[in-house]
């Protein structure tokens, strides 16, 4: 970790009751689904995605996938890609594990656990064709602004992880977080953003449910896609 900064921590978990579902679905299906964090700063082993999402075409990154609802349906519609999700909260993780199973989703795999640490210690570099961060949170207090996760030193972290050639797609509707987020990833030497600004929404990503929220409230969607110099 960059010794400048502290390690960001983006989220807080809150005590949100699990429905039994949800709870029953982490007894019995996590162990098929979900891959255990490992520190390989302490000796173990390092996460082998290749070799989990073995015959997949492209392997894809999603952090902080919430409930999961986007990232099943995208799983669901490209079975050929190996699709990785990282959350905290315990209630999406039940939920997500649900759909795997309700849809039989076998090219996809959850960790829950912080996903700055598991880039940190548990993903070898060059692992990723794509991330995906769909609304992260936006912590709108100025002095909460620290807990953002797209800042410089989560991108120190994030942009070695991603394969030369592969993409990150933000979208987010708090509009200064969307500016934000385009101004820390345009001062990156090798980073290419082919719309010089934001990106149209590409047709194929589902609405998720923070998204339908922003809607309510009439925020503008902004995405921001971004290539890795090869
Ligand atoms: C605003 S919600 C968006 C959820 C979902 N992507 C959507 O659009 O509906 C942000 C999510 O990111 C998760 N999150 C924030 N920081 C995280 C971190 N460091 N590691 C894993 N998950 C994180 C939160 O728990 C939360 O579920």
């Amino acid at each position: 970790m960059d010794k400048n900064y502290p390690r960001i921590k983006s989220y807080v978990l809150r005590n949100v009751k699990m429905s039994k579902g949800q709870k029953r679905a982490l007894e019995t299906l996590y162990d098929t689904w979900c891959l255990p964090f490992s520190d390989s700063s302490t000796g173990q082993k390092p996460c082998n995605l290749e070799e989990i999402f073995s015959g997949r075409g492209k392997i894809i990154l999603e952090i902080g996938f919430g409930m999961g609802d986007a990232t099943a349906r995208i799983a669901g519609e490209n079975p050929e890609n190996g699709y990785l999700g990282i959350e905290v909260h315990k209630a999406g993780v039940g939920k997500l594990l649900n759909e795997i199973n309700r849809r039989n989703l076998s090219n996809l795999r959850i960790i829950n656990h912080d996903a700055v640490e598991v880039l940190e210690k548990m993903i070898p570099d060059e692992s990723f064709d794509g991330v995906h961060i769909f609304f992260p949170d936006p912590w709108p207090k100025k002095r909460h602004h620290k807990r953002r996760l797209i800042q410089q030193p989560f991108i120190n972290i994030l942009l070695p992880k991603i394969k030369k050639g592969g993409y990150l797609y933000l979208v987010t509707d708090w509009e200064e977080y969307a500016e934000q987020i385009l101004a820390v990833l345009s001062h990156i030497e090798g980073l290419i953003n082919p719309a010089d600004g934001f990106s149209e929404n590409p047709g194929w990503r589902p609405v998720t449910k923070f998204e339908r929220k922003g809607m309510d409230k009439d925020h503008p969607i902004r995405e921001v896609y971004i290539l890795k110099g090869g």
